[in-house]
């Protein structure tokens, strides 16, 4: 993995020796419940192989393995200007990519708007009218009120959704915590163009894409090894380039069996049958909890949304068993809310560099009016660390399943998401974890030039979102209509490109 210090983090289990034995015997037992051992990585990553291989078999598997219509790597000569939409799990940004002549390169203008926390459960009308409303004061801000042609439109959705062409997308389910009724079930695309249409605002939806095709897309611009895209942050989740010939669920569609499909796996829902996860009783309560049980298993013990809650969810247990009673005679109030701590928050305990943990100290008192013993922050210390170690550990599962998947011994991963952008450690215990998974000899793994190598993609889902758009217009000019549902439709909005980029 890129950026590494050679070395695995050290742990403070060293500092754990003079702990009061309730505090240690509850450190041992929450070392045993989130500690997964290379043994059982392997045996999670074998049965992910097969469930991958099962999402491509059948219909409705619980890795839905989705089809995308993104059929072709980019070669680096892609040129023209595209509005790219990207709307994940925090931010919705809008960006204008210009794909320059230059091989691989291109010019980035973006706007960034913070996703209203009430818009993940409010209606559909309010977020497709909120989302309309970004588009439109961007045009507006940088193309004034006259434009009047049709821009043409990445839109990285990213949940899950079944395509049966580009600019298609039925949401299977929402994840991520947006629950927002009545749009489960549908094609998402007719009430987003309404709100446009509703506004005035010339757009041309030219793709629909997911975070993770539009990663590795975005990667793979630059770098002809790149082979999966993979996100680590509010949701986790990867996407692969398969070849149609392997997708017996599209066997029907008799597509040229070596043409490339991009794959959003979707595997944030792997096991969420709850065959091989070594899930903790905290993990169950977060998955009770939720508006969605029994899905997105994978997601709810490695993702950023879910890190910090169960953290919280421990803390809380602690302090109301007896034989350890943590924070005894403290108001616990605002630890009792639920989704009160975020995965920056347990990523500031593992970054406290003092000896005394006196930033995690400060956090707590200043967060939740806390105040810690000395005792109490070598708990909490070392709980941050074994939900993080977990997470990364667990997340190499997945990529290491679709390399196995694959026959793949080496190749690069184009990565982003703010676990694997901002938790301390992330990558070099995910890189330890592939290491022990695929059996690299001893000098190989830990750090860059590991044969499988996961490298950060700088703006990969607009990048890939104006790329996947201007591949799905060019496919279109030769003829390759596979997943294209009205090719005249598209075959405008190629002229439509065409003529705004001649008036640059
Ligand atoms: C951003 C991408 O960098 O990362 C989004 O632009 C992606 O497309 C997001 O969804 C994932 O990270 P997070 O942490 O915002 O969920
Ligand atoms: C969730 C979404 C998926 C997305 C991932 C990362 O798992 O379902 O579509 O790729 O989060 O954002």
């Amino acid at each position: 993995m890129v950026g590494l210090g050679p070395k695995t983090p050290r742990s403070r289990r060293g500092s754990l020796t003079d702990l009061p034995q309730s505090l240690s015997s509850q450190i041992e037992r929450l070392e045993e419940l989130f500690t997964v051992s290379g043994e059982k990585l392997k045996e999670i990553t074998n049965h992910f192989v097969s469930e991958l291989e099962k999402g491509l078999r059948e219909e409705n598997s619980t890795i839905p393995m989705n089809a995308t219509w993104c059929m072709e790597f980019p070669d680096g000569n892609e040129t023209g200007t595209f509005l790219a939409l990207d709307m994940g799990g925090t931010n919705l940004r809008v960006c204008e990519v210009t794909l320059t002549k230059e091989k691989g390169e291109f010019d980035i203008i973006q706007s960034k708007y913070r996703m209203p926390e009430e818009l993940k459960t409010g209606t559909a009308d309010e977020l497709w009218g909120y989302v309309a409303d970004c588009l439109q004061q961007f045009i507006e801000y940088h193309h004034g009120q006259e434009q009047t042609e049709q821009l043409p439109l990445g839109f990285t959705f990213s949940y899950p959704a079944t395509q049966e062409y580009i600019d298609h997308g039925i949401l299977q389910r929402w994840t991520k915590g947006f629950d927002i009724d009545g749009v489960e079930g549908k094609d998402v695309v007719p009430p987003f163009e309404a709100a446009l249409k509703e506004r005035g605002v010339p757009i041309k939806l030219t793709a629909l894409v997911n975070d993770t095709t539009g990663t590795m897309i975005a990667s793979a611009y630059t770098d002809p090894l790149m082979r999966i895209g993979c996100i680590f942050g509010t949701g986790c989740n990867a996407a692969y380039m398969e070849n149609c010939g392997s997708i017996p669920k599209l066997a029907h569609m008799n597509l040229d069996p070596d043409l490339p499909m991009a794959i959003n796996c979707e595997y944030g829902a792997f096991d969420s049958e709850h065959k091989v996860l070594p899930r903790t009783p905290y993990d169950i309560i977060i998955d009770k909890e939720s508006p969605r049980p029994d899905q997105q298993a994978f997601e709810k013990m490695i993702a950023g949304l879910y890190l910090g809650e169960i953290f919280r969810l421990v803390l809380l247990d602690l302090h109301q068993k007896p034989e350890c009673g943590i924070f005894k005679g403290q108001d616990v109030s605002k630890l009792k809310k639920a989704y009160s701590l975020d995965s920056g928050f347990l990523a500031a305990i593992e970054e406290d560099p003092f000896e005394n943990l006196s930033e995690t100290q400060d956090l707590f008192q200043n967060t939740l009016s806390i105040a810690c013993t000395k005792p109490e922050l070598e708990l909490i210390r070392r709980l941050a660390e074994l939900i993080g170690t977990r997470a990364a550990r667990l997340s190499a599962c997945g990529v290491a399943a679709i390399c196995k998947k694959k026959g793949w011994t080496t190749c690069h991963v184009g990565a982003d998401g703010s676990v694997f952008n901002k938790y301390p450690h992330f990558k070099v215990r995910g890189a330890e974890a592939l290491k022990e998974i695929l059996d690299w000899p001893e000098d190989k793994g830990k750090g860059k030039g590991d044969p499988v190598e996961l490298f950060p993609a700088e703006d990969g889902s607009g990048v890939g979102a104006a790329l996947i758009a201007a591949l799905t217009l060019k496919r279109v000019d030769v003829g390759q209509n596979a997943g294209i549902r009205d090719p005249e439709a598209m075959k405008l909005a190629a002229q439509a490109v065409r003529a705004f980029n001649s008036k640059k």
